[in-house]
């Protein structure tokens, strides 16, 4: 088989969470400009009313849904509505994910924040980040797992974060403790399922622009500041996630289970400040 041959996703159903912003929304958009079917789990009507008309008018086949990840009866609803519409669920992101805040330092690292100090961490903000990006992901692998086990085939891509591997002190501890506890669960997953040929990975991203909360990246100041911690000198465009999506989700990829693919600008070696 040519290589290319083996990105070809066309005919397969296909669910993101998390899927009418951001990295979500350019996974939809891989996955629907190479032929799939899919649909897209959101809590904000008003992007998936936008999104779904703007993908459907360039004729690709996609359906939006409003259900919140920590909804987990209506998630599975939606997820056997989607099976049923489509016959198949073959791909599912579990991406889905919120902004936890300010973490015990500035994002720029400067200045402690007594807000973000352990002793001073909000019960009630733990909780949230911790049902939207590790209890959600646990519900979304789940509901997938029950779709694809009796058709003996499956692709799971968890998004996790360079939070999944170490601190990033401005952003907050439950947003780490989230992303690594997901990380962990993929691979249980991976290892559990793999006896079902259902791959299940998880791409960790750096620094993208994408509407996480409240927007801050897409501001060009935020984004200059950003761009010298991060070794290739910039921060990223959601575009440059389409091919390891389509990696992920395809079978060019069928041989790969349990693993964090790092897509960071070489965030991860470090940092020379040259
Ligand atoms: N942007 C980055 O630099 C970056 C880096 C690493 C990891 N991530 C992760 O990528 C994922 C996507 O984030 P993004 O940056 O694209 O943000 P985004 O805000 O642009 O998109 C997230 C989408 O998820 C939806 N959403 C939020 N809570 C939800 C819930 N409870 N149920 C269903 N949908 C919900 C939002 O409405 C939004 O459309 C998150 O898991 C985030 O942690 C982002």
């Amino acid at each position: 088989m040519k290589a290319a041959d083996m990105y070809r996703v066309e005919g397969y159903g296909a669910i993101v969470t998390g899927g009418a912003s951001g990295i979500g929304l350019c996974f939809t958009e891989v996955l629907a400009e190479n032929g799939a079917r899919v649909t897209m789990l959101d809590v904000s009507q008003e992007r998936l009313d936008r999104e779904v008309k703007r993908l459907k008018d360039n004729g690709w086949e996609v359906r939006g849904m409003r259900v919140d990840v920590t909804d987990h009866a209506a998630l599975d609803r939606a997820f056997d509505q989607t099976a049923l519409a489509y016959g198949r669920l073959d791909v599912c992101f579990a991406n889905a994910g919120v902004d936890p805040g300010i973490g015990f330092v500035t994002v720029d690292r400067g200045k402690r924040v007594p807000e973000g100090a352990i002793e001073n961490y909000e019960d009630a903000r733990w909780n949230r980040v911790i049902e939207i990006n590790l209890n959600g992901v646990f519900a979304t692998i789940k509901a997938a797992a029950r779709h694809m086990k009796p058709r003996q085939s499956g692709r799971i891509i968890v998004t996790t974060s360079m939070a999944a591997f170490e601190i990033e002190a401005g952003i907050g501890a439950a947003y780490m403790a989230a992303k690594a506890g997901a990380a962990h669960l993929m691979r249980n997953a991976a290892l559990e399922l793999a006896r079902y040929q259902i791959t299940v990975n998880a791409i960790a991203p750096g620094w993208f622009i994408t509407n996480i909360g409240g927007g801050w990246m897409q501001k060009k100041e935020v984004q200059d500041e950003v761009a010298q911690w991060v070794p290739l000198r910039r921060v990223a465009s959601t575009e440059e996630l389409k091919g390891l999506a389509l990696y992920l989700a395809s079978p060019a990829s069928s041989y790969v289970t349990g693993s964090q693919i790092v897509i960071d600008g070489g965030c991860q070696l470090g940092n020379v400040l040259d």
